[in-house]
């Protein structure tokens, strides 16, 4: 007879305690402490069953390498930010805001998989209102099956008929199980869920998709735990207004993490961006002002990106800065640069910043265009529009060297700009004769001025 525990568990970290506590002392969050019944004796051994295998110690060379044969879905993006394809036996966890497009993502990745058994269930939306939605996607629908159900004792009865070859599960904050006293969506539950799910992928090879909900706060909710159980995490993001998304990850076992997928919303789904460049840059004909053009890379891939600056004269004694998909303190401290090694005064104007597309970039080598955006709407001057810059900014002014400049170079080609701007320290190595584009170097935030403005 299995002996059950009422426990108080943190819903944010996962944290436990025996009485109930206002403040987690792990997480810090305020009232996050919920009674759950948590029957100890099952889960043990449930656990030993399956581990007690694993559990021998062997040598590296005694440990032989299974096939790895991923299991590609044809989406493209998609196989691409899980390193290329699916790996059996691998949990992947695709989280994202409600609305975000999580469903519509992997029924398509579900309908487009011919001659591979797909198991799709849902505990969020009832059977008719897939069907309507398929029918948008892909009239044609393949090997997918349905199944609406969560409780999770009755989803491995019926995988164990139905013997897929990929599942996927929208969403595990809908599932339960019966070991575990207490509702759907909370901790111990999703806990407890993912660990049964993944003990099943690991034991049977087959992968496994779980979609997350993501909270106010943006993480995936119950999450902190469940980020280290599986082995793939991906997070799908991008503003309701745009109609692109964007499929990030955020760690991978099996491959880099540095993946971006790009996805335009149409009524029809998902649309996948193969040339992302064309969608982040306006197609704009006159010359403006505050526009500048950076070849920038996300994960393996470059692309470019528009950057825009409007700087106005403050209108209250505290100028204002305000910036959209770029960092707040780096802008801050470029303009600091600016104002010490160009002799502006922009401390008395306001300055807001704009990556066109609502895309966040991290890549600093985007710094020479902000720069170069900000001075051309201080000037008001614009830009040559065939020009873009691809360079870091340095605290003493200097422009710093970028990685994968052959690539930024191509890509700036391959789009027809004329001009690239990129830090002289890139020179070395460089093979020019390979490059129709004209490359321009720069030193110093001083050469920029004296080259554009
Ligand atoms: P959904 O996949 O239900 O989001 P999630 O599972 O992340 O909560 O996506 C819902 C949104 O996508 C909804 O606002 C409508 C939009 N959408 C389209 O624009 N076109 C389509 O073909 C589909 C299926 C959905
Ligand atoms: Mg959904």
């Amino acid at each position: 007879m299995a002996k059950s525990k009422s426990i108080f568990v943190c819903q944010s970290c996962g944290s436990k305690s025996s009485k109930w506590i206002g403040k987690c002392p792990a997480c810090n969050e305020w009232n996050t402490y919920l009674e759950e019944i948590e029957q100890k004796e099952d889960l043990r051994a449930a656990k030993a069953l399956f581990t007690i295998e694993k559990s021998i110690p062997k040598k590296l060379s005694d440990i032989s390498l299974i096939d790895e044969k991923r299991l590609v879905t044809k989406n493209k993006e998609f196989d691409r930010v899980l390193g290329g394809g699916l790996v059996p036996g691998s949990l992947v966890l695709v989280g994202g805001e409600p609305g975000i497009g999580k469903s519509t993502l992997l029924l398509q990745v579900a309908l487009n998989l011919d001659g591979t058994n797909v198991l799709y269930i849902t505990g969020e939306e009832s059977l008719q209102q897939i069907k309507m939605r398929a029918n948008r996607l892909n009239p044609e629908s393949g090997n997918c099956k349905i199944l609406s159900e969560t409780l999770l004792e009755n989803i491995f009865i019926h995988l164990g008929n139905e013997k897929p070859d990929l599942i996927i599960i929208d969403s595990i904050q809908s599932l339960y199980t019966e070991r575990i006293d207490s509702s759907a969506g909370n901790i111990s539950q999703i806990r407890e869920c993912t660990n049964q799910i993944m003990q099943f992928a690991k034991t049977k090879a087959i992968p496994v998709v779980l979609i997350g909900h993501i909270t106010k706060e943006g993480a995936i909710a119950g999450p902190k735990v469940l980020e280290h159980v599986v082995d793939t995490v991906l997070q799908f993001e991008g503003d309701q207004q745009h109609m692109y998304r964007i499929l990030r990850t955020v760690k991978n076992r099996y491959g880099s993490t540095s993946e971006l997928g790009i996805y335009e919303m149409r009524n029809t789904g998902l649309r996948e961006v193969n040339n992302p460049s064309e969608l982040l840059l306006s197609n704009y004909d006159e010359q403006m002002s505050g526009v500048a053009i950076s070849a920038a890379i996300e994960g393996m891939r470059p692309f470019l990106i528009e950057i825009q600056a409007l700087v106005s004269t403050a209108a209250y004694g505290m100028p204002q800065r305000s910036s959209t998909g770029f960092d707040l303190r780096r802008l801050n401290m470029l303009l600091a640069v600016l104002e010490k090694r160009a002799g502006f005064r922009l401390s008395s104007k306001d300055v807001f910043l704009n990556i066109a597309g609502g895309i966040k970039v991290n890549d600093p080598s985007i710094d020479l265009a902000v720069i170069c955006a900000i001075l051309s709407s201080n000037q008001d001057v614009s830009i040559e529009k065939n020009i873009c810059f691809s360079g870091e900014v340095g605290l003493s002014g200097e422009i710093r060297p970028v990685n994968r400049i052959e690539q930024r170079i191509k890509e700036a080609e391959k789009l027809g700009f004329s001009h690239i701007v990129i830090s002289e320290y890139n020179k070395k190595g460089l093979n020019f004769s390979n490059y129709k584009i004209k490359i321009i170097f720069v030193k110093k935030v001083g050469d920029i001025l004296k080259k554009f403005f």
